[in-house]
């Protein structure tokens, strides 16, 4: 069945509080659901339509403690209907009982079992597994939930009002909806502290672990104070609890989830120690804790109306977040990483058969739309009205946004109304952004008038279609320039210009001589430029531009205008390895922005980039252009690249704050060079003596790219046969650094391991998605890659379709390959499609890709 943006219609009952009793036994788990209802005066004589799952087993129904007639009550797929007939006119209370078995539940939604503990994941449907309610968003309550089990730790939302043997009670005092809903019981331990918020009200800050663990989980606390503390100092957001609970499981589809005072992770976002987490770890740890505690104000306090709406809490979540680890980090770097991983991610959803706008008008299983262009084009959006309004026009607005809409189920339209009435600016046009999917190009192009000094910028945008939309009008963009003289000084500062229009001209006038343009400064639109330069500007820019993104971006320009020439067969990349050379050696610039330099772009952003310029991509070609460039450079700069290695080493104990993570990762980055030119000499020593996950990860990389990592895996393997979370890591870096004629056959023998724990969602992830970024591995000529990857995707989709669906996005960039690839490509997803009782999430991915054939 299709939801429309269209059909939306508010539920016709008020929803005044909601009870629930669990009796947790993990085969028979019961649970009592006393909810008390008022029915709208406006939407009399309606049905009540109830949503629950085909699996609740129903025992008791009462509508103010009497049962109806059985006649009035109706079960059909997912939903059950009380007639209008059988409800009072007045107030009510509606009783149910229903009987779950969480041992059965392998999909990680509703209530489940991890690792022997109790635990619930219900954003956006799974509610409707643990018991029968209105599961949407709109439909908000205070929750009065009393937990019966002998379990020593029993957690809900909100605050704990009771504990005795074997029970424990919990009221939520702020209403929300059935997906913030959380429940936790197991045997867990907890570092605790404590917080006090703005107003002076104490805190108590609890991450729970399982026993074993305590000593991997300092660090998230340490988020987790940053955090609250940011969010008083930087949105004037205060936390509204008396508790705050974080929780770590390892068997969960996701990252984490926001529940009410009671954040569930995925345990690999919460534990770390240095030596088992790499620097990235930390960071995204940092980030992701960030991120949920940041939801309590901009998703719990303030929610979505409907899915439709889901960017409204997801977009302005993220962008908080990035804006956090900008100031907790490197904000340049921060910049760089955020558009690197956007492009990777969501340009190239928004390129494909899976292209959907930030707010969707159509979906078939809401959980495929826990989309990058939801989240992170989404966060892009709120970055460009930033822009657009000013940083103290965004601070009104957003004032005004938890003013009015504190405790409300809001959409996009109240969240554009308030920078309306905060600004005075029209959004009209602005609201495409949110309406239209697709990529915009914008096209640059210069005229400079020598005898004026004058200098003038047309700027021609246009997106292509996607499916669905096929007219796509122009939008606003906010688009950055500078100029830089010809001696390196700036001639103008950053000016934001506004294109409005499909073409449009902007004048610099004043100049002496023609300057060079900076443009898209910071990546203040999420577009693709295309402007008439050369190699050698592209080198002046790496050099001179005072904007770190811009400067970085020529240099990745340089490194993908030689990659796609190599790939092709052309010659390339002088002026880039020269280019490099010196900026490597530059020991003013911050060591984490020229490790960013060394790095070459990666053989899937070279096919995106050789598609764009209408060339079918060879991953093979792509592969030896991107070996062949890195020998080089590591053949050019030996010396220098050596020298960084010695030099970068961080000394003392181990520390992941950034500016010693920035170091390694120089380090890093001129390991993997000379790695193409030492046999992997280097890679062997440092993983022997190497004190943290970050530097012995990236020497085992290295190692298995030369062919020798067989002695450090093996070393790994009995060192951490224990630790779940580095052997994901071990699983995920064979298929992606294996030569790339042998990645799906590794991958197909690590998956007949017996720790190949397939239904666990992280080790799936890990092996399959391991091989998914092996570009040329996955998309090996023979198909292997293909076949190995939907052969599991059908095994999965019968215990996890949240997990089968996801993986398969592995497939959307099918088209652009060679015919070959495409046929098998398409025959896998055919083989997909065909399978008998496939689920609706896989279903709706394949069907999507394979309409794009
Ligand atoms: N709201 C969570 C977050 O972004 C994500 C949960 C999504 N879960 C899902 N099954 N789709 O923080
Ligand atoms: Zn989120």
């Amino acid at each position: 069945m299709t939801h429309l943006l269209a059909d939306y219609r508010p539920y016709p009952f008020t929803l005044k509080a909601t009870a629930l009793e669990f009796h947790l036994a993990s085969q028979s788990t019961r649970v009592i659901a006393r909810l008390s209802l008022v029915p709208k005066a406006d939407a009399g004589g309606q049905d009540m339509v109830l949503d629950g799952g085909s699996e609740l087993e129903l025992r008791a129904l009462t509508i103010n403690g009497q049962e109806p007639d059985p006649r009035m009550v109706m079960r059909e797929g997912e939903t059950l209907t009380i007639r209008a007939a059988a409800l009072p006119a007045e107030p009510f209370v509606l009783e149910t009982e229903v009987q779950i078995d969480p041992s059965a539940n392998t999909a990680c939604e509703g209530l489940y079992i991890s690792g022997g503990m109790f635990c619930t994941q219900c954003e956006a449907e799974g509610f409707r597994h643990i018991t029968f309610y209105p599961d949407r968003p709109d439909v908000m309550a205070p929750f009065d939930v009393t937990i019966h089990s002998d379990k020593p730790v029993l957690l809900s939302n909100g605050n704990p009002v009771q504990r005795e043997a074997g029970l424990a009670r919990w009221q939520d005092p702020w209403p929300k909806p059935a997906y913030l809903f959380a429940l936790v019981a197991g045997d867990l331990v907890a570092i605790s502290d404590s917080f006090t918020t703005m107003s002076g009200r104490k805190v108590a800050l609890n991450v729970w672990v399982r026993p074993g663990d305590e000593d991997r989980a300092g660090f998230a606390m340490e988020s987790l104070i940053k955090s609250m503390k940011w969010d008083e100092e930087v949105y004037g957001r205060e936390y509204d609890l008396d508790v705050f609970n974080i929780v770590a499981v390892d068997d969960f589809n996701m990252g984490a989830m926001e529940n009410k005072g009671l954040n569930i992770f995925n345990s690999k976002l919460v534990l770390a120690s240095p030596e088992t987490a790499t620097d990235g770890d930390y960071e995204r740890i940092e980030g992701v804790i960030a991120h949920e505690y940041f939801h309590n104000w901009t998703g719990n306090r303030i929610t979505c109306r409907d899915w439709f709406q889901l960017c409204l809490k997801e977009g302005l979540t993220v962008f908080r977040d990035q804006q956090f680890t900008s100031d907790m980090r490197s904000a340049p770097v921060k910049r760089i990483t955020d558009v690197q991983a956007l492009r990777a991610r969501q340009f190239r959803e928004d390129q494909g058969p899976l292209a959907h706008p930030v707010r969707p008008d159509h979906y078939e299983e809401i959980n495929n739309f826990y989309t990058a262009t939801i989240y992170e084009k989404g966060a892009e959006v709120i970055g460009m009205l930033r822009q657009l309004v000013g940083e103290e026009g965004y601070r009104k607005a957003l004032d005004l946004y938890f003013d009015r809409h504190d405790g409300d189920a809001a959409t996009i339209e109240d969240w554009l109304q308030v920078f309306e009435d905060a600004t005075g600016r029209d959004l009209t046009q602005f609201k495409r952004w949110y309406t239209d999917a697709g990529t915009p190009h914008v096209e640059m192009h210069e005229d400079w008038n020598a005898d004026d000094g004058r200098l003038t910028l047309t700027l021609r945008q246009s997106t292509p279609p996607t499916p669905g939309q096929q007219d796509k009008p122009p939008r606003v963009i906010p688009f950055a320039v500078g100029l830089i003289g010809p001696n390196g000084q700036e001639v103008a500062a950053t000016r934001v210009l506004e294109l409005t229009e499909a073409e449009q001209s902007f004048t610099f006038d004043g100049l002496g001589a023609r300057p060079v343009v900076s443009a898209l400064r910071g990546f203040s639109a999420p577009v693709i430029l295309k402007r008439e330069i050369d190699d050698a500007t592209r080198a002046f820019l790496l050099a001179h531009d005072s904007d770190p993104f811009a400067r970085w971006e020529a240099g990745r320009d340089l490194a993908l205008s030689a990659l796609t020439a190599l790939a092709q067969g052309r010659d390339g990349g002088e002026d880039y390895v020269a280019a490099i050379g010196q900026l490597a050696g530059d020991d003013q610039a911050d060591p984490a922005f020229r490790a960013l330099c060394l790095n070459l772009p990666g053989e899937e952003e070279i096919a995106t980039r050789l598609t764009a310029s209408g060339v079918t991509p060879d991953p093979d070609a792509i592969h030896a252009a991107r070996e062949d460039l890195a020998r080089r450079m590591a053949e050019a700069h030996t010396d220098l690249l050596a020298g960084l290695y010695d030099s970068m080493v961080v000394k003392g104990p181990y520390s992941p704050d950034s500016d010693s993570a920035a170091r390694r990762a120089l380090r890093i980055a001129a390991l993997g060079l000379l790695n193409r030119i030492d046999g992997g000499d280097r890679a062997e020593v440092l993983f022997g003596i190497a004190g943290n996950m970050t530097e012995r990860m990236a020497a085992l990389s290295c190692l298995i790219r030369r062919g020798r990592g067989q002695a450090a895996l093996t070393a790994m393997a009995d060192q951490f046969a224990d630790n779940r979370l580095v052997m994901d890591k071990w699983f995920a870096v064979q298929p992606m650094a294996a030569p790339p004629a042998e990645a799906a056959a590794i991958a197909a023998r690590l998956a007949r391991r017996p720790d190949f724990d397939w239904k666990n969602p992280n080790r799936f992830r890990s092996l399959l998605g391991g091989l998914a970024a092996n570009h040329a591995g996955f998309h090996a000529a023979d198909g292997s890659g293909y076949d190995f990857t939907a052969d599991w995707l059908m095994k999965m989709d019968k215990a996890n379709p949240q997990i089968s669906a996801r993986m398969s996005t592995a497939f959307e960039t099918w088209p652009r390959y060679d015919a070959g690839r495409r046929a098998a490509a398409l025959a896998a997803l055919n083989r997909m499609a065909e399978m008998e009782g496939i689920s609706r999430n896989l279903r709706e991915m394949v069907s999507r890709m394979i309409a794009a054939g």
